[in-house]
């Protein structure tokens, strides 16, 4: 399958948008969990067994580089600046009401751009074009300052609770979780749109 481009914003920094990530991406992704530091993965929370080797973090991307079948179980895609790639994002799919997905600004000097608020409605809307996705659960651990901003700003936090088996490659701990559904996307448009307009 050819990769699909999905829509973005126009920021200070550049043109925000989607693509799906491709094979040329994935020396990128593993660079970014090999070339971060321990203190970078104990601050994501990572449990490095999860994580596995270089060779394991490959596999687990290509499996997710979208092929095209509705029902791929995980499928990831490249967040990109100008058409830069800056970052990615990982949709696990459990079920319609049952997907988790994870989001890494790999390159630092994309962060702080506010390229994930401007994304963030684009985001939902991506994963709902991808497949039959209906309800979106936010895992995110209660320290990362940043993520739990841009996500305030669209979705409140519904719990914080103990996990003791996240998804993707994070260790136990806790964790504040959001919901959000697929009827809610037209709502986060207007909230972009109010949030651009302060
Ligand atoms: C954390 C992350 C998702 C935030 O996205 P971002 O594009 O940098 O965030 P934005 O620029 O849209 O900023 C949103 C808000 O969070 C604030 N913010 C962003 N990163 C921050 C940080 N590290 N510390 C404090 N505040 C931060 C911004 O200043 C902005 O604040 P505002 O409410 O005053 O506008 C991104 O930096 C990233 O991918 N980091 C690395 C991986 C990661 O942590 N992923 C999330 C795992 S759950």
């Amino acid at each position: 399958m050819s990769p699909v481009r999905f829509g973005g914003e126009t920021i200070a920094a550049g043109h925000a948008a989607f693509r799906d990530l491709i094979e040329d991406d994935i020396e990128a992704v593993v660079r970014y969990w090999y070339d971060s530091g321990d203190d970078y993965l104990a601050f994501l929370g990572i449990d490095k067994a999860r994580l596995g080797s270089e060779d394991d973090t490959r596999a687990r991307f290509r499996r997710a580089l979208r092929t095209g079948d509705p029902d791929q179980r995980s499928m990831a895609f490249a967040i990109t600046l100008d058409d830069t790639f800056v970052g990615y994002t990982l949709l696990n799919r459990y079920g319609a009401d049952s997907n988790f997905s994870h989001w890494h600004l790999t390159n630092p000097l994309a962060r702080k751009t506010g390229i994930s608020t401007a994304l963030y409605p684009h985001r939902i809307a991506m994963y709902c074009e991808a497949c039959d996705m209906n309800r979106l659960t936010h895992q995110t651990r209660p320290r990362n300052i940043g993520v739990n901003r841009m996500l305030d700003k669209f979705v409140p936090i519904a719990e914080t609770v103990w996990v003791e088996n996240p998804d993707g490659i994070a260790g136990a701990g806790e964790f504040n979780h959001r919901y959000v559904t697929r009827a809610y996307v037209p709502k986060l448009f207007r909230i972009l749109d109010k949030l651009r307009s302060r």
